[in-house]
């Protein structure tokens, strides 16, 4: 395969550094994808999936670890965009050798890249991990890892909601508005909490029953229904997806109900142009990878020594950031989305060129 052809895909003007990673005897085949190190080592999780071909595994690590390039500038962290993957089914491949196989390649990179957790691995993969390398965060607390992310990514979405609603209705503040959050997994949960207490009234959904009844049990105030269709149909005033991405497309938009689209859920937009099409319908979308930049925030604190209220801190400018990026967009006329790039970009740009300034 010619891997330097296929980096001149749309989701990549250009990568640092991609390394593939080999261990025939544990099986571990790995891509390790360094985006950008314009403002820091590249920080991003390592996915372990059964990808079909090697060239999906390529292309989706060139292109989350481009995303975390863009998640880190706009979070305020002194860190750059990378991204892992794992070629290969968790459930029949995942051991503790091949997990410290993995830890000494991220290791040999000499800490131009910090791993974490994503889909298929875990806290306690990544305390395994750290026995072969010290660039790893996302670890346990026992490790003195940050424990789990969703904490901080719900209450970050929580403060991008808020600056939705200060953008659209004058005050920051949920009171009174009804929000529809789809996805009651780990986000969901702490987000519903957030929005409860801030007095919002509240419609949920999920695929999973024992969530409906976790919900139905912890808050019986909150509405539930059947199903997604259910929810974006019925008279909200916030929609908020918090399960899986695509969640914005040409059948859920045109339906909405909603005015303001604010949620965890990673890649939202379906495809390109969406976001235009949310934009004519007058519906305010705040960028997936501002709001839920909590989570990184949370493990990312873990290289100075994980202090919680210190990254809450920080998770709770994402209030500040979300506001900034809206009022960009009204500014230059364009979607939220891009007024997102366009403001990472430019720190990239102009933090990035300080290091051309010599020290020594
Ligand atoms: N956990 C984090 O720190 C974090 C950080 C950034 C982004 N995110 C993103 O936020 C989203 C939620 O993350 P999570 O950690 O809560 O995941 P999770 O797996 O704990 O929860 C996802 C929930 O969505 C539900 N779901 C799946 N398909 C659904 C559907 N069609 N309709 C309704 N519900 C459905 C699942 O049953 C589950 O309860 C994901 O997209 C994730 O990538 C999470």
């Amino acid at each position: 395969m010619d891997v330097f052809a296929s980096t001149e895909g749309p989701e990549s003007d250009g990568h640092e550094q991609v390394v593939f990673c080999q261990d025939k005897q544990t099986g571990l085949k790995a891509i390790i994808a360094i985006y950008s190190t314009a403002l820091g080592p590249g920080l991003g999780g390592t996915r372990f999936y059964p990808y079909a071909t090697e060239a999906e595994a390529l292309h989706d690590v060139l292109d989350l670890s481009r995303g975390m390039a863009y998640k880190n500038a706009l979070a305020g962290l002194d860190l750059g965009g990378g991204k892992a993957v794992i070629w290969g089914d968790p459930e029949q491949i995942k051991t503790e050798p091949l997990l410290r196989a993995y830890g000494r390649f991220v290791e040999s990179l000499g800490g131009r890249y910090y791993t974490a957790c994503d889909v298929g691995t875990y806290v306690a993969d990544m305390d395994v991990v750290a026995r072969e390398t010290r660039y790893v965060t996302g670890r346990s607390v026992e490790h003195g890892g940050a424990g789990d992310s969703s904490v901080l990514t719900a209450w970050g979405v929580f403060q991008g909601m808020r600056a939705a609603a200060e953008h659209a209705w004058g005050s920051p503040t949920l009171a009174g508005r009804r929000v529809g959050v789809a996805g009651l997994g780990k986000v969901g949960k702490h987000l519903i909490g957030h929005l409860v207490d801030d007095g919002a009234s509240v419609v949920a959904t999920d695929v999973n029953e024992a969530a409906l009844a976790w919900v139905r049990q912890a808050y019986p105030q909150v509405d539930v229904v059947s199903d997604t269709t259910a929810l974006i149909s019925s008279d909200i005033d916030v929609y908020a997806p918090c399960a899986l991405g695509g969640a914005l497309d040409d059948t859920t938009v045109p339906a909405l109900r909603a005015s303001v689209v604010v949620g965890a859920a990673n890649n939202q937009l379906a495809h390109p142009g969406i976001e235009k099409v949310l934009a004519d319908r007058g519906i305010l979308y705040a960028p997936d990878y501002v709001v839920n930049a909590g989570g990184v925030i949370q493990v990312a604190d873990e290289i100075e020594g994980f202090n919680f209220e210190r990254a809450k801190l920080r998770a709770t400018r994402i209030y500040d950031t979300t506001r900034q990026i809206l009022r960009l967009a009204d500014a230059e006329g364009v979607p939220p989305a891009v007024a997102a790039d366009r403001l990472a970009e430019r720190r990239m740009a102009e933090v990035g060129r300080l290091r051309t300034i010599h020290l020594r």
